[in-house]
């Protein structure tokens, strides 16, 4: 683990968080949830950054949850650096926008359910394998997502929990646009910049139009989730998964 797993950059007004672990597929670990929580505390304060973007490298988004840290720290209360993450990041104000290439795995597809404009290459893969590790839905997915897209979708991810394309997701309106890969960074770096030249009252106002009466319930969701969520970390089921996952 090193201060540079999560990269933040400014950049007019936007700020830039990208997740940097490359060798382990940007797969986020206790440290890290610390680093984005501490980012967006930052952005949220700081009246210079107007929109935040998050984004990965050219062959990934992240992985979602390091399944090694899960197994040598399972979460073990509301104050677990995951679980701090989830909460500001589901009532951050500011505009956020993310810009998907390559995987997008568990978290990594269930933080797109938070951005208010998602750009994928055409190349991305989406997946919420939770069901399958032996684990529940988080980030109030298992409320946001049938939601967004109906329950006959949402069962399909959630439940299969099946990869699906960036075609799917665009199609099922998970997300606002397909580019080719080359353009993924840019187009989602343009759509921040214009977010930011908004005015940031109006903007924050029409957000919290959006959302704000949500934000209550999207907070209990991720709280009833989690307390299910502790439990599965410790199940056998989890246990079978990960060392299954590890031993291929
Ligand atoms: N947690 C911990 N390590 C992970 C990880 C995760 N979620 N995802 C990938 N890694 C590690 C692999 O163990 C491997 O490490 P190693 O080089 O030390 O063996 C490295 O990242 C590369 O992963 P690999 O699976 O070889 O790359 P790939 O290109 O074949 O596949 C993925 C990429 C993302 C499709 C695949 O790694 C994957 O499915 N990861 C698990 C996703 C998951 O279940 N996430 C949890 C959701 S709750």
């Amino acid at each position: 683990m090193s201060m540079s797993d999560v990269l933040t950059l400014l950049d007019n007004g936007v700020m830039v968080i990208r997740f940097n672990r490359p060798d382990k597929k940007n797969a986020i670990t206790e440290a890290m949830y610390d680093m984005l929580r501490e980012s967006l505390e930052q952005a949220e304060t700081d009246a210079e950054i107007k929109a935040v973007l998050f984004t990965g490298d050219a062959a990934c988004f992240t992985a979602g949850n390091d399944l090694r840290d899960f197994m040598a720290h399972p979460m073990k209360d509301r104050n677990a650096p995951v679980l701090r993450f989830l909460r500001t990041a589901a009532v951050f104000p500011k505009p956020m926008v993310a810009a998907v290439n390559g995987s997008a795995i568990g978290i990594g597809t269930t933080l797109l359910l938070h951005c208010d404009l998602v750009v994928a290459g055409e190349q991305a893969v989406f997946q919420m394998p939770f069901v399958n590790l032996g684990l529940v839905p988080e980030f109030a997915s298992s409320l946001l997502l049938p939601r967004q897209v109906g329950h006959v979708k949402a069962a399909e991810w959630l439940l299969l929990g099946n990869r699906f394309s960036a075609q799917e997701a665009l199609a099922a309106g998970l997300i606002n646009k397909v580019v080719a890969d080359t353009d993924t960074l840019e187009a989602g770096r343009s759509w921040a910049q214009e977010l930011a030249k908004r005015p940031p009252e109006a903007m924050q106002a029409a957000k919290r139009l959006m959302k704000g009466e949500g934000y209550a319930e999207v907070l209990k969701s991720i709280d009833a989730e989690a307390e299910i969520f502790q439990e599965r970390l410790r199940s056998k089921e989890f246990a079978t998964a990960v060392a299954s996952f590890f031993q291929r």
